[in-house]
């Protein structure tokens, strides 16, 4: 595959780009069949299974670089529903995708957005064929597979192609092209959000996504907004 480098192992595919970045050209993807020392949002581990998928794409000098994790949700929203046939793809704002209220892709978008040299690393894993088994032993209960959700496994070429191919298109677009789409995904949006952030957790209800891909939130004194950063969101009661 066109620009897809293709690892036996490595210990994470975002690290491998950034450690290359001098050498690797624009729109280069990384994809390893063991990912030894995956890393997740806010420090966490991403674990290494072979039956994950983990793929990085790099993209130098972004447009609007800082709505790319929402723009790289929307690639694999589409991509899994051209290749696996499902409707009903969404996302648990900012970087969750859900099938079915299972989490079945995680995506971590990393980078430096000043300057000439500016870039962001799209690190996006994949839950493609463990078992129910899997997550219980991980103690994952929030998390599943395209192999338990859709009953088939799609073939892992097929599926990085789309992955990448989808997330050069929408990274090519305004964010603001993108934003009805990505509005409709989000399920968060009109419920009850307990928002944490070091420590402190703050109730609100989520209303919309702002042009900067932020989740608007509102609560007793008014609307804000909430940046992905550092920020947990969760459901009332539990994860959604
Ligand atoms: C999350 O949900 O917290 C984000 C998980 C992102 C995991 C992917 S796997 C490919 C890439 N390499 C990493 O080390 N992390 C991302």
């Amino acid at each position: 595959m066109e620009n897809i480098i293709c690892l036996a192992e490595c210990t994470s595919t975002n690290d491998y780009i950034r450690n290359r970045l001098s050498e690797l050209a624009d729109g280069t993807a990384v994809t390893a069949l063991v990912q030894t020392n995956g890393r997740g949002r806010r420090g966490h581990t991403w674990l290494a299974d072979s039956g994950m998928l983990p793929l990085s794409i790099l993209l130098k000098n972004p447009v609007e670089g800082e709505t790319l994790t929402a723009r790289a949700g929307l690639s694999v929203c589409t991509a899994l529903e051209s290749v696996c046939g499902i409707s009903e793809i969404r996302i648990k704002w900012p970087n969750d995708i859900i099938i079915a209220g299972k989490k079945v892709c995680g995506i971590l978008c990393e980078g430096c957005l000043n300057g000439d040299n500016s870039y962001v690393i799209c690190g996006i894993g994949v839950n493609v064929s463990q078992s129910e088994e899997f997550f219980k032993t991980a103690n994952l209960p929030n998390g599943a597979s395209l192999a338990m959700l859709c009953g088939t496994i799609p073939e892992r070429d097929v599926l990085i192609k789309a992955i990448v191919e989808n997330v050069k298109r929408f990274a090519a677009m305004p964010f603001v092209d993108c934003l009805d789409d990505f509005r409709s995904r989000v399920l968060n949006i009109g419920k009850t959000v307990r928002l944490i952030e070091n420590g402190k957790e703050r109730i609100a209800t989520a209303v919309d996504v702002s042009p900067n891909g932020f989740l608007v939130c509102e609560d007793d004194n008014g609307r804000f907004e909430v940046n992905s950063g550092e920020v947990s969101v969760r459901g009332e009661n539990g994860y959604l």
